[in-house]
């Protein structure tokens, strides 16, 4: 199979990797695209065991030309959130399959404009939800599916992102709404995708409070760091701001972004208290979905531990899952748990609870992206899928619906009914609201 990117920032190697090392086998990584030169100048010469000349390298100006030269069966984008419709519906639409990184898109019109093409072009689009691939999460789809705690009622559901993890949605596109889709768009379609797939459902109904509370000029006055500057880079009080990015420091981030910037302006560390950021920093959302469940939903961008707790109350017991990624975050510095990370506990009514062995794996994101590279660039070489854990455009769809939803909900007061929403922007998915 041949291959292109687009989007040749810091996500894409993990792509490039896999297709021209761990699953090079039968696959050909045909051509890399970006606006920046420098970050594909970058990518091209990293790639292994590439023959020839290297790889071909297009400027984002060139795409259609790229395509054109190159015939790649599959284009893998990872541009920004906002782009992604651009890319996934030329590429649909010049004959190629799609894989996308989430979110798969960031609004409603955009997501019509990508079921449109793939409906009328039959080209597939894969949407990597990696986090369903992570074994402890995959554990819990399985005791799910076999009724252990009977009939799914409600969930409750809490995801926390540190001040290092959390503070990095502050400094660049992902802090604006029409960039990004906002944290419940771009961050929470993971999530809002796993309660999808847990619960083999849909939303239905979605109401939302959301603020931005802690990444604020007025919290930088509060912080002692009343006169920083626009960026880190060069800031008067860097040396005393725990949030400060160092892309000096560090030569992955130089040669990605700090080096290259001169080209399209890019700034990778923009001060994470600037007046102009149009995301939210604290998210409460509720869920009715279509078989019943509800859910309670809170995400937090500036916690002092990062990780998630979900509890399914059912008709027999309850499941319960928290898995702490990072300890704590002391001054600027992050303490990884040493054991016990993750923890599954089954309490049946009438049983004493019982912790369950948890499942793991290693590599990235809890072990999950290597899983999925497997299913994704060796389908014959890995084993039919019982959790059904691959996404394609309507996964992707009902991934994003809850958070645009509630972006709705949060700039309206009202309780959104996504058919409602659906029927508005034109869209079909094929279910009945009821
Ligand atoms: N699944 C995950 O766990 C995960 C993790 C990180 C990022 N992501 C996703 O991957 C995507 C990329 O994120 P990233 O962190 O690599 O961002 P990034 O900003 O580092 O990289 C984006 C790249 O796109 C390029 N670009 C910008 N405008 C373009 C255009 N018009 N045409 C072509 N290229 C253009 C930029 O120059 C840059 O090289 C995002 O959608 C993000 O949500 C997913």
């Amino acid at each position: 199979m041949k291959y292109a990117i687009v989007g040749t920032g810091a996500r894409h190697s993990m792509f490039r990797t896999a297709v021209t090392e761990t699953h090079a086998q039968g696959n050909e990584l045909v051509a890399l695209c970006d606006v920046n030169s420098k970050r594909l100048a970058l990518s091209a010469g990293k790639v292994k065991n590439q023959k020839g000349n290297g790889v071909a390298t297009y400027h984002a100006a060139e795409f259609d030309r790229m395509i054109a030269e190159q015939r790649p069966d599959t284009v893998i984008v990872t541009t920004p959130d906002y782009l992604h419709d651009k890319y996934i519906v030329e590429a649909l639409r010049a004959g190629c399959n799609v894989m996308t990184e989430k979110p798969m898109t960031i609004n409603v019109e955009k997501l019509k404009a990508i079921l449109d093409a793939q409906r009328e072009t039959g080209k597939s689009v894969a949407v990597t939800f990696n986090y369903r691939y992570t074994p402890a999460r995959t554990q819990l789809k399985d005791i799910l599916m076999a009724g252990t705690i009977g009939e799914i009622t409600a969930i409750d559901f809490r995801w926390y992102l540190d001040r290092v993890h959390g503070a990095d949605y502050f400094r660049r596109w992902h802090r604006y709404k029409d960039k990004s889709g906002g944290l419940l768009v771009h961050k929470s379609t993971h999530h809002f995708d796993l309660l999808n797939w847990w619960t083999a459902s849909f939303p239905v109904h979605v109401a939302a409070n959301g603020k931005r509370d802690f990444y604020t000029p007025e919290m930088a006055i509060k912080l002692g760091l009343a006169g920083h500057g626009e960026r880190c880079h060069e800031c008067p009080v860097a040396d005393r701001c725990d949030f400060r990015m160092d892309l000096e420091e560090n030569d992955k981030l130089r040669e990605l972004y700090l080096d290259a910037e001169d080209e399209d302006g890019y700034i990778r560390d923009k001060c994470v208290f600037a007046p102009d950021i149009t995301i939210e920093d604290t998210m409460q959302v509720q869920v009715a979905y279509a078989n019943g469940i509800s859910c309670n939903y809170t995400l937090c961008a500036y916690s002092p531990w990062e990780g998630l707790e979900i509890k399914f109350h059912g008709t027999k017991g309850e499941l319960t899952h928290r898995h702490v990624e990072v300890h704590g975050v002391f001054g600027g510095d992050r303490q990884r748990p040493v054991e016990d990370g993750i923890t599954t506990e089954l309490h049946l009514a009438g049983k004493a609870p019982e912790k369950l062995e948890v499942w793991e794996g290693s590599g990235d994101h809890g072990g999950a992206d290597p899983i999925m590279l497997g299913y994704l660039f060796d389908p014959q070489g890995v084993e039919p899928d019982r959790y059904n854990r691959s996404s394609d455009q309507v996964a992707g769809a009902w991934s994003i619906l809850t958070g645009i939803a509630a972006n709705q909900a949060i700039a309206t007061g009202e309780r959104i009914h996504v058919g409602e929403m659906l029927k508005t922007a034109g869209i079909d998915l094929g279910v009945d609201f009821g």
